[in-house]
């Protein structure tokens, strides 16, 4: 039943139960009787318990920008369990959206720059400091090879200057369709954290344009809603058709994530 709402809402948070450790949280999950998803992405992340990682650990300040877990992974989850066990001082909410809403919207207020991001496509640019752990080698040709076998990149770059490796995806359309949605399934702006940046544009090389990203925004701040984390909160999230960020904020922040096929 509450796969059924989750499909219909898009996300569901269960508040006032008692969970206060990973390996409740793992009861949680396990009570779902979804598959397990195995987690392989990009971000440093430490299993706790049965099913049950650490977040993201870029510092708590930075904004993470609104994603589909893995989108530029070849296999990637369909549902994300999060569970708060200390909610943060200050800000730190994880923010949703549903995806759908995002395109139907930019086909309102930027209807030309998505109608060339569909058919034209977009290359993002993924810059990382991290490859050696991302890959766990420090080997070149071993990090390529599993960069091309893991992610849905094109092509893979070395920058020798400052160690970084560039991972480049696309051309591709930034909208993909689930469940009779239209969702935005790529990153269409650009992000800058500890470990990572990225840099987006169209698949011909021209820029995004400003207005179309400036209408991007508006309709995130319109659309997007933020989960104030008070503990034992869990979020069930359908990957597939909402979007998550997190929003900037102050330590102790504990939450913890699980990933379902
Ligand atoms: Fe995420």
């Amino acid at each position: 039943m509450l796969e059924e709402e989750l499909r219909q809402h898009g996300a569901i948070l269960l508040r006032g139960f008692d969970v206060r450790s990973p390996e409740d949280f793992s009861q949680v999950v396990a009570a779902f009787g979804w598959d397990e998803f195995v987690y392989a992405g990009a971000a440093n992340r430490i299993k706790l318990a049965d099913r049950v990682l650490t977040v993201n650990a870029e510092p708590l300040h930075l904004f993470l920008n609104f994603h589909h877990e893995m989108a530029l992974i070849k296999e990637y989850p369909n549902k994300i369990f999060f569970c708060c066990l200390e909610a943060p001082a200050k800000g730190g909410e994880t923010s949703i959206i549903p995806s759908d809403f995002l395109v139907e919207k930019m086909e309102e207020k930027a209807a030309e720059a998505l109608k060339k991001m569909e058919e034209d496509g977009i290359t993002a640019v993924m810059t990382t400091k991290a490859w050696h752990r991302m890959f766990n080698t420090a080997d070149e040709i071993e990090a390529e090879k599993s960069a091309m076998k893991k992610f849905i990149c094109n092509s893979i770059k070395f920058n020798d200057e400052d160690g970084t490796m560039d991972l480049i995806y696309g051309p591709m359309s930034p909208v993909k369709e689930f469940n009779g949605k239209r969702v935005m399934w790529h990153m269409i702006t650009e992000y800058k954290l500890a470990e990572r940046k990225s840099k987006v544009t169209f698949g011909d090389g021209e820029r995004i344009p400003e207005e179309a990203i400036k209408a991007y925004n508006e309709i995130v701040d319109e659309g997007s809603v933020n989960v104030k984390w008070r503990q034992g909160d869990v979020l069930v999230v359908d990957n597939l058709t909402v979007q998550h960020a997190r929003q900037p904020g102050e330590p102790p922040r504990v939450v913890l994530v699980s990933l379902s096929h």
